[in-house]
């Protein structure tokens, strides 16, 4: 399923006329760490050898022409004329990006785009990330300029935001912009500096199971859990009143003042605040090598996603529990938003193949859908894609 470049550069020649530049973004994976980007907290994402492709040159007026090959679809953005938000569709992402760059003052050149991408949309492996940060950075760089990957990132972030209309947190594209092959990213979602895992899969592989199912619920259900942390941390603050978000908070206190806060509120509180006390010791034992300490968090993640934060669905329970009867798993959780999408898995090398094997067969043997499986090393962020 590896795009061809070639035949893309070529398709971009007889479109345009013209040798374009190619750039490229990766989805991603997150091992550990959901729902605590957007309460300042720490997350443990990898890029994954999925990505979106862009082939650019630059136009002699402002207009961004884009052709997407997935969608046989093709746009117009002119940068000249009013923003449109929110048309519900593709180009909000190529709109946003462009009109977010210029208001950090870039100021960008007209372009045609030809955009291709391997990374399955609804699975919760960040496709729209990968669409911002690709397109992003190749908007950025065929106007001249060198954009900082934070930047980049954070434009992607406020694409969605404003854009999209979807109020999510900084992981994704921060991994899609920063993340290093062979490396998991540790990044601290409040000051943005992020350390580098060494993450070789010789041993345990990443093994990313797509459900292949996406609940209505996820967007709303997504903005609904933000209001319900914010709503805990207002009425934490009434004790611990020098705390900003719920990063500020250790499990030691959070356990002294539970029994202030409503049912809910204390189990999604108790989530983001073990959660993110889990991604702190997970990288300690990525950056060990123990895998089977890390993959006992995973399970825990899960649970407490299952449980505590409710975001997952009879799907993804399924695929873990499947996981959790192999021998040879050493951990295993929902990955992403939630409400379907994906699991990630930590699977021993000597069992990969029966392992995807099993897991396909007995998935869909009792839900009648079939999943898709994906093995992934830790990829490159995204770059300029220069020898061919
Ligand atoms: C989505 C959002 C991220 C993050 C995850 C949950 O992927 O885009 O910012 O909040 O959900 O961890």
């Amino acid at each position: 399923m590896k795009i061809n470049i070639q035949i893309l550069k070529s398709e971009f020649q007889l479109c345009f006329g013209r040798e374009p530049r190619i750039f490229r973004a990766p989805g991603r994976v997150n091992l550990i760490g959901e729902h605590t980007d957007y309460n300042g907290g720490f997350v443990l994402p990898m890029a994954i050898e999925r990505e979106t492709i862009v082939c650019a040159a630059v136009r002699k007026d402002r207009e961004i022409r884009v052709y997407s090959v997935n969608l046989n679809a093709e746009g117009k953005v002119d940068l000249n004329a009013s923003e449109q938000k929110r048309r519900g569709s593709w180009l909000d992402f190529i709109e946003g990006t462009a009109r977010i760059l210029e208001r950090n003052s870039l100021s960008l050149h007209g372009a045609d785009l030809l955009i291709s991408s391997d990374i399955p949309t609804g699975a919760g492996l960040s496709s729209s990330a990968a669409l911002e940060i690709s397109v992003g950075l190749a908007l950025s760089e065929i106007s001249g300029y060198t954009i900082d990957r934070k930047i980049l990132a954070l434009a992607g972030q406020q694409t969605e935001h404003e854009f999209v209309g979807a109020n999510v947190g900084i992981m994704d594209q921060f991994i899609s912009a920063l993340g290093e092959k062979e490396h998991a990213l540790l990044i601290d979602c409040r000051s943005l500096e992020a350390k580098q895992i060494p993450f070789l899969t010789n041993e345990t592989a990443v093994v990313i199971c797509d459900s292949n199912v996406k609940h209505e619920l996820s967007a709303s259900e997504y903005n609904v859990r933000r209001a319900e942390c914010e709503r805990g941390v207002e009425i934490l603050r009434g004790f611990l009143p020098e705390i900003k978000q719920l990063r500020d908070i250790g499990i030691e206190d959070f356990e002294k003042y539970a029994e202030h806060l409503p049912e809910i509120i204390m189990r999604r509180c108790r989530h983001v605040i073990t959660e993110n006390a889990r991604t702190l010791k997970a990288a300690e034992a990525l950056k060990k090598g123990n895998f089977t300490e890390f993959g006992r968090l995973m399970w825990l993640s899960h649970e407490s996603l299952r449980d505590d934060y409710e975001v997952s669905c009879k799907e993804l329970d399924l695929l873990v529990e499947i996981a959790r009867n192999c021998d040879g798993v050493l951990g295993a959780r929902m990955t992403g938003g939630g409400f379907g999408g994906s699991t990630v898995n930590l699977v021993r090398r000597e069992i990969l193949e029966d392992f995807t094997k099993k897991i396909a067969a007995e998935y869909e043997r009792q839900t009648k859908i079939e999943p898709k499986i994906l093995v992934s090393d830790a990829a490159a962020g995204a770059n300029e894609i220069i020898d061919l």
